[in-house]
């Protein structure tokens, strides 16, 4: 199906006509509050209304789960549908003519999406082949170690489309090329084949391996995955990155387990292509796999899409579950988790099996079980802290509270924070709960100072850092940077009189956003110039266009009391949050800097030592002047 692409005249006049108090009553019993509506939100579970409407923004907004946007948003929220899809529906309900893009502009369109549909297609028509290949003489080795080895039955097999790549050179290019006539160009771009190093010509990148198709949310085949069924190395050899196959957006079998989340609340995240597929043959379809990478931010919110309550259960090979493995494939799912944004649980299987070698000889309920028995990640790291350790003892005592305090000075959450502070104070008194207090007293000394924004908070004045010289960013530096970009964006989208200012102020100093969710809202600023149109409400356009996650700075939009009070005190605060920027970008550069001047042996590479030195040092005076000008202190301002 194609999708068109609307003109821009259309999809104002659809905005202007489908009001927004009429199209969320539809789904909302709405009732007046002061020139606003309010009701409870579709989209989270709540006893009393924090879903909000206006008429006169055209926007909604709920302060529960801070979902919001326009009509056009609420319809795509409400109903998993596309933007184009929405907008065509309402053109049709409120009787809008239906303009789509000049014939050029569309013409270019029409080319790259019919380079896709043509990839999409060679991708069909390869896995086919390897399906049928796998019923051929040649497949029955795959088919056997399937049946046998992974034992899968028919049924699985045929639902997962597994197939066999024979083990000539060429089979599939001439298969493609010389049976079904496909351009050689394309089926190279779909990354099946590779021109010959020596000599002209082409060679199929899978030969001899077992082929699992990796499919979209839609189910379309985008790449592969291909087993070796001997020793060969790589053990999977997965399709390069096409225009189809972004690997770190795509999550293995989630076609197949979208309804299960959606059912269950929940997602099994594995690591194997075979343990999602045993998953599912015992019927535990809420299961996708990872791609054999650490869960990127963008999988991680693809999963949660369809799970309300956000639940996500990641089962990993307990062999390699040391705190720091377990970091490693959280990855950046992390943040998310202290944020309380997921709620995370562990799940490492007896013995070190993977999820296939447990089903051989367990059963479903059996997984069942574990997965009901499986701890949050917090519980989790709690429980890997103290493993093999002797609290009597005083040396484990001081190394377990201490990693303690690392931990709960991660929780973002002032309640979640503070339950696991009695909760690790309890494991620390064992069990004394005399003693229970004086603990609790003793890690919450240790860890407030760098966690709320009550107090001013603390920075290294005088450059001397107290932890090992690393380049990553501590957590305070973030959420430091996190809260004064934020209210950089949010005053410059809500006080128009102060926007060059922040234009001009940002390139003076040859500032930029450092996260990237800002960094990209500021590019759809700096690119929407228009002045005559409402900014907050094309940079909401902007994002359902582009498909991109809005949730992460849909908070931007909207003022509550706090934020409004905030924003009040420009310009100080445009200086504050600007210079706050400047010093986490200069203390990122100093420790670079300090960094690679460390690892430089001065007797080898006497002038990069010299230069990384200059470096680093510039940046220390630098930070040194930014801090005797900061008389101001962004916390003063909350
Ligand atoms: P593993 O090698 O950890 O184990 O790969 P596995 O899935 O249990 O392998 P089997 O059971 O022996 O078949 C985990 C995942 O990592 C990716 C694949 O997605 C695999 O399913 N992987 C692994 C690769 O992409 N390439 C490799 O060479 C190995
Ligand atoms: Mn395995």
């Amino acid at each position: 199906m194609q999708i068109p692409r609307l003109h821009p005249d259309t999809i104002e006049e659809v905005k202007h006509r489908a009001d927004i108090v009429d199209v969320v009553s539809e789904y909302v019993v709405l009732r007046k509050r002061g020139k606003d509506f309010v009701g409870l939100c579709p989209f989270h579970d709540e006893k009393s209304p924090s879903f909000t409407v206006s008429q006169t923004k055209q926007m909604y907004y709920c302060f529960g789960c801070l979902a919001g946007g326009n009509s056009i948003k609420f319809l795509m929220e409400l109903g998993k549908r596309s933007f184009a899809e929405v907008v065509l529906d309402l053109a049709r309900r409120y009787q809008v003519p239906v303009k789509t893009l000049e014939p050029e502009q569309r013409q270019e369109l029409q080319r790259q999406l019919s380079l896709r549909e043509q990839l999409y297609e060679v991708m069909a028509s390869a896995a086919n082949f390897y399906q049928h290949a796998l019923r051929q003489s040649q497949g029955q080795r795959a088919l056997g170690y399937l049946r046998s080895d992974r034992q899968l039955n028919e049924a699985t097999i045929q639902q997962f489309g597994l197939g066999y790549a024979p083990a000539g050179w060429e089979t599939l290019h001439r298969y493609l090329v010389e049976d079904k006539h496909y351009p050689v160009q394309l089926v190279e771009k779909a990354g099946l084949i590779k021109p010959r190093k020596e000599g002209a010509g082409y060679y199929d990148v899978f030969r001899d391996r077992l082929m699992i198709p990796i499919r979209d949310i839609q189910g379309r085949v985008i790449a592969f995955g291909g087993r070796t069924l001997t020793d060969e190395q790589p053990k999977y050899l997965n399709s390069p990155e096409t225009e189809l196959f972004n690997k770190g957006k795509t999550l293995f079998a989630l076609d197949q387990a979208k309804t299960g989340i959606s059912q269950l609340d929940q997602a099994v995240v594995v690591e194997g292509y075979f343990d999602a597929i045993a998953l599912h043959a015992a019927g535990i379809n809420n299961a996708v796999a990872s791609l054999g990478t650490a869960l990127s931010l963008d999988q991680v919110r693809l999963i949660l899409r369809y799970s309300e309550s956000k639940q996500l259960v990641l089962n990993f090979d307990a062999d390699k579950a040391g705190t720091n493995a377990a970091e490693r494939a959280i990855g950046e799912i992390a943040d998310l988790a202290y944020k309380g944004e997921v709620q995370l649980k562990i799940l490492n299987i007896p013995d070190g099996k993977d999820a296939d070698e447990y089903l051989h000889t367990h059963t479903s309920e059996d997984y069942q079980q574990l997965l009901a028995n499986a701890p949050l990640w917090l519980n989790w790291q709690i429980q890997q802290i103290i493993k093999d350790r002797d609290l009597k003892q005083a040396p484990d005592f001081q190394q377990v509270t201490q990693q303690f305090v690392k931990l709960l000075k991660n929780i973002v959450n002032s309640d979640t924070r503070n339950y696991y502070v009695s909760y690790c104070a309890e494991i620390l008194s064992l069990g004394d709960t005399r003693l229970i207090p004086l603990r609790v007293e003793n890690l919450l000394t240790q860890i407030t100072p760098s966690t709320t924004y009550s107090k001013p908070i603390p920075i290294r004045s005088n450059g001397r850092s107290q932890s090992p010289v690393t380049s990553t960013q501590s957590p305070t530096d973030r959420h430091l940077l996190d809260y004064a970009e934020a209210l950089l964006l949010r005053i410059y989208l809500h006080c128009p009189e102060h926007r060059q200012a922040i234009i001009d102020e940002l390139e003076a100093r040859n500032l930029q956003f450092s996260l990237s969710h800002h960094r990209f809202l500021w590019l759809q600023i700096l690119e929407s110039t228009d002045k005559q149109i409402d900014l907050i409400s094309r940079l909401q356009d902007v994002y359902l266009e582009l498909g991109e996650e809005l949730s992460v700075i849909s908070h931007l939009f909207h003022l509550d009391e706090k934020t409004k009070k905030e924003i009040m005190r420009t310009p100080q605060a445009v200086q504050a949050a600007i210079a706050c920027m400047e010093r986490v970008l200069r203390e990122k550069r100093y420790r670079h800097f300090l960094e690679l001047w460390q690892q430089t042996d001065p007797e080898v590479e006497p002038e990069k030592w010299q230069a990384y030195y200059q470096a680093f040092y510039a940046e220390k005076i630098k930070l040194q002047e930014l801090d005797r000008q900061r008389q101001f202190s962004l916390t003063e301002l909350l």
